[in-house]
């Protein structure tokens, strides 16, 4: 009887100790699996059931992500006290976000980032039409651009940080565009407060490719205050001015001694009213600047001097658009109350430049068969006391 109980104990103990080992060897996709919370989002017009995905790192910072445009409706960033709020601009009522986004609040931009002139554009001899969307052009795709497709959302589980996976293929023709493109979209949330968008796309047939990521950012965490108090920096020497239909009109023009020099860090309003005609064009700053450096670095930083929050962007791109929020126009409720009014919110959209397509000059936007388009963006969040 009493070898039996002590069999028994060991067995228990075995038992015991090899569940342990059992845990600790799948840690990191347990930890990965809590820092990850699923939710009902709402359906859409053509019944696609959308979900929330809300990443949390280990300081408590969170993002929210929809398979709806792969938009991310919700992003946390610790002020000088510690305290962690909402920093992106976003619609209260899923429906907003499925029955337009007028604004690509929080979108993912596809398959062309930005504006082509005259919705059209020539690759390999042949001349493609493109959906019009914004007077003669094409603006961020067209009428139904990535921001309004439905992606596929699944966690990665054995990455570093929580991370999302999300992919979309676009079929050839859609939206005027050839080939097959296949695109797949890393969002991390790292330990130390940035959201990393890693971005890869493969096609079957040559085509052009400007991705990017359009969240608004106000570091206030009060989304009725306007942004012109927050401090920007660009790391670019040159701008690209554009033509009435913010098309650019070929030209690198130095940003010295013109309201486009934030070389250094100065508040957003400060020259924002000047009598410039290039402001008198975007109705603010809604314009491409011409990055210093290549390879991944850092080209912009914000402050908020009343939080203490900072953000600062790096990418491996050759440009950011730099646009104000200048056709927010108060239609819209905000997370905070009231509504999105003019300038509530501002963009620093990495890419490369608008209208690469048909401007021979600039960094080329086509991709071919055979090759991957892979580009990374980063916004970290830390403070200034
Ligand atoms: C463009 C603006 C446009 C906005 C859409 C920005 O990327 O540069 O001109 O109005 O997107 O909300």
């Amino acid at each position: 009887m009493k070898k039996i109980s002590y069999n028994l104990i060991i067995i228990a103990l075995l038992c015991i100790f090899g569940c342990n080992k059992k845990e600790n060897n799948n840690q990191p996709q347990k930890e990965n699996m809590e820092n990850l919370q699923v939710s009902d989002y709402g359906v859409t017009a053509k019944g696609d059931s959308i979900k929330k995905y809300t990443l949390t790192n280990k300081n408590g910072m969170k993002v929210e992500v929809i398979n709806f445009g792969g938009i991310i409706t919700s992003l946390t960033a610790p002020d000088k006290n510690g305290k962690y709020e909402d920093v992106v601009l976003g619609f209260t009522k899923p429906e907003d976000y499925f029955n337009g986004n007028p604004y690509y609040f929080g979108a993912l931009i596809g398959r062309y980032g930005n504006r082509i002139a005259n919705a059209k554009f020539t690759l390999e001899g042949k001349t493609y039409d493109i959906d019009k969307n914004d007077g003669p052009n094409t603006l961020h795709g067209g009428k139904e651009g990535f921001h309004t497709k439905f992606w596929n959302i699944e966690p990665v589980k054995d990455a570093k940080f929580p991370t999302l996976k999300l992919t979309y293929t676009s079929a050839d023709g859609e939206e005027g565009y050839p080939g097959k493109l296949s695109t797949t979209v890393l969002y991390t949330l790292t330990d130390d407060n940035a959201l990393e968008i890693a971005y890869e796309a493969t096609t079957d047939k040559a085509t052009v490719v400007n991705l990017t990521q359009h969240s608004y950012f106000n570091l206030s965490g009060n989304f009725t205050k306007t942004i012109t108090d927050h401090e920007l920096q660009i790391n670019a020497d040159k701008f690209l001015p554009v033509n009435e239909t913010l098309i650019p009109i070929g030209e690198q023009k130095s940003v010295k001694g013109s309201p486009f020099d934030f070389t250094i860090s100065k508040p957003i309003g400060k020259d924002i009213n000047a009598d410039d005609d290039q402001l008198k064009k975007g109705k603010g700053y809604d314009h491409n600047w011409i990055l210093s450096g290549s390879g991944m670095r850092s080209i912009a930083k914000v402050y908020h001097p009343k939080s203490g929050r900072v953000m600062e962007v790096l990418t491996d791109e050759p440009g950011v658009q730099f646009y104000s929020g200048n056709f927010l126009d108060g239609k819209f409720d905000t997370k905070t109350g009231g509504k999105n009014e003019f300038r509530t919110g501002f963009c620093l959209e990495t890419q490369h430049f608008p209208d690469s397509p048909n401007q021979a000059s600039f960094p080329s936007t086509e991709l071919k068969q055979g090759q991957k388009y892979q580009t990374k963006t980063i916004y970290k969040f830390s403070v200034k006391k």
